[in-house]
């Protein structure tokens, strides 16, 4: 990764070498002789899934929304680096895959396909995958360990407890129900005595929730930073238990300093966002994994992570072990944690036992990426707990893509088509301030990661444009020739509209966006935030015909 590489997208290349950019120094470029560092990219991350199933609704969602934060940053002149990926060792797979018949490396690598053809369906616009059987992965997590040991963050014990083998964790008094039984969402639980690693992680505890005092931004939203420091402040932070013994479980990675005991699961896990930005040359990432790793820094600079995308139910592990363990290393610590609520089915939970499920690839088979897309965005905003229903889903895709969306880009296509055998008459202003109004209150919410607010912004020019066809009517404009200057401005307002709104969408229903340039015959791609310009479209330019964005059914998700 140290040598000289091009840099940048489309003809904007820039040349790198070890972590400097080359500026040229000479007007033609021809004396290339300042060094400048390489700015940070913009890194998002979301959880990484475990590999004992099939992907559902709850995984497709948060991967979608971190697209659509990556895509929107791109699109806002950031360069941006996306990450997701499997976590792959730890019991659970160490059962499924046993239950399969397979060893639990041939049963992840089956699976990896049908996670990463999922990412694909998706269409994240991913830089990198990870998977935590990785080598590249294993290694940072041994130097890890290594450094932690070395500085006598770890101790061994014995513990004797009781054990739930489904939450591989061990329980207290305090998890028994009040007749002394064990709760079922527990499973198998058995008496247990072991010796183990322990992480002191009651050392960091005051420090911890001083951070967090001082850093607001550090988990949002706010009520998840309310429930961790309530947390922190009540109890009493108990030492991490971050080994498994071998005898009990072996896929996993070795403890670097005691060969009976593999990492424990989430120790492992957590440690992807870091070793994916190390195994590209992240100086940042390398320099506290120390000697290991000198000389091997190049141009790449992400790490630490702007934002971790996660599901409320593992905001413990990354909100408390992951900075502490960070803080141990040395390393700089992530901006920003958006932690975003869980979806159920009408009103229960997801549950593959009761079938009350929501199948992506099914939903996306039937109606599209880009409805699926739009759906789980505008439905559900960081923060709450979101409820999908197939009438819901129905409704939106009627009234706000097929008659919103949909019918505008088809009826302002047609008409210039119509009226004025698609070519574009010359520019006018007339929905410019409204216009430009939505442009820059979407970006800012882009910015601050509301994408399910952008698109309520969005739809307000949506609703617009078809309130001012059905104001000026253009069709009964075009029956009168005194008012053929006057149709001329109307049409150039609803192309004009609609060429922006593609660039606007473009971060969440990019296909569509794509669709509706290629209609408007746009060489450009729709994403890049500067063609919001109101006015780009020029006098004369000729339109392609229209074709339905999102085709009329009559029938909800599933049939019914
Ligand atoms: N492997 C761990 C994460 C390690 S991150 C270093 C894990 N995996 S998971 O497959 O169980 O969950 C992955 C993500 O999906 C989590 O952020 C989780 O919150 C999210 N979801 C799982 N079910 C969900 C819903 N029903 N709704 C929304 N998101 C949910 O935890």
């Amino acid at each position: 990764m140290g040598g000289l590489r091009a840099a940048g997208r489309r003809c904007h290349l820039e040349w790198q070498v070890g972590g400097w950019k080359i500026l040229p120094l000479s007007p033609t470029g021809s004396l290339p002789v300042i060094l400048t560092p390489v700015s940070k990219r913009f890194y998002i991350t979301t959880a990484i899934d475990y590999v004992n199933g099939a992907p559902h609704l709850g995984h497709a969602y948060e991967k979608v929304v971190a697209d659509v934060i990556a895509r929107s940053r791109r699109s806002l002149g950031d360069d941006v680096f996306f990450l997701t990926g499997l976590d792959e060792h730890g019991q659970k797979v160490q059962q499924a895959a046993e239950a399969a018949g397979l060893s639990p490396q041939a049963y992840c690598d089956n699976l990896a396909v049908q996670w990463k053809a999922l990412a694909q369906l998706l269409g994240l616009s991913i830089d990198d995958f990870v998977r935590t059987t990785e080598e590249r992965h294993q290694r940072v997590v041994q130097v890890v360990l290594s450094k932690l040991h070395a500085a006598g963050q770890f101790y061994k014990t014995t513990y004797k407890g009781w054990y739930s083998v489904r939450e591989e964790t061990f329980l207290t008094e305090k998890d028994r129900n009040p007749d002394g039984t064990w709760d079922a969402k527990w499973g198998q639980v058995n008496e247990l005595s072991e010796d183990n690693w322990y992480f002191r992680l009651g050392i960091h505890q005051a420090w911890l929730i001083e951070y967090l005092e001082t850093h607001p931004e550090y988990v949002t939203p706010e009520s998840r930073r309310n429930e961790v420091l309530g947390f922190l402040r009540s109890e009493k932070l108990e030492d991490l238990c971050i080994s498994r013994p071998k005898a009990r479980l072996s896929w996993g990675i070795p403890l670097p300093f005691d060969p009976e005991f593999v990492t424990y699961v989430w120790f492992d896990a957590l440690v992807n966002y870091f070793s994916v930005p190390a195994a590209h040359g992240d100086l940042a990432a390398l320099a506290p994994l120390g000697d290991y790793y000198a000389g091997k820094a190049g141009s790449f600079s992400a790490w630490p992570a702007d934002i971790h995308l996660i599901g409320k139910d593992i905001l413990k592990f990354h909100a408390v072990y992951w900075p502490i363990m960070l803080r141990a290393l040395g390393a700089p610590l992530p901006r920003q944690l958006l932690v975003h609520g869980w979806w159920q089915k009408d009103g229960q939970k997801l549950s593959k036992t009761t079938g009350n499920v929501v199948d992506p690839v099914a939903v996306i088979g039937e109606w599209g990426l880009d409805a699926f897309r739009y759906y789980v965005v505008r439905e559900l905003g960081i923060g709450p707990d979101g409820n999908w229903t197939d009438t819901g889903f129905g409704d939106r895709y009627r009234a706000e893509l097929a008659n919103g969306l949909g019918n505008l880009v088809n009826r302002a296509i047609s008409m210039l088509n119509r009226y004025r055998q698609g070519l574009v008459p010359s520019p006018h202003l007339e929905l410019a301030a409204e216009t430009t109004a939505v442009v820059e209150q979407t970006a800012q919410l882009y910015r601050s990661f509301d994408a399910q607010g952008a698109l309520v912004s969005i739809w307000k020019l949506v609703n617009r444009a078809n309130e001012y066809v059905e104001k000026t009517a253009p069709f009964r404009l075009a029956k009168d020739p005194t008012q053929a200057s006057r149709l001329d401005e109307v049409l150039y307002n609803l192309v004009e509209v609609c060429r922006i709104l593609a660039v606007l969408l473009w971060p969440v229903i990019p296909h569509t966006s794509d669709r509706i340039f290629a209609q408007l015959k746009q060489c450009d791609a729709p994403d890049r935030w500067d063609l919001t310009r109101w006015g780009r479209l020029e006098i004369g330019h000729q339109v392609g015909q229209p074709e339905p964005l999102f085709p009329r059914k009559d029938l909800a998700p599933g049939g019914k």
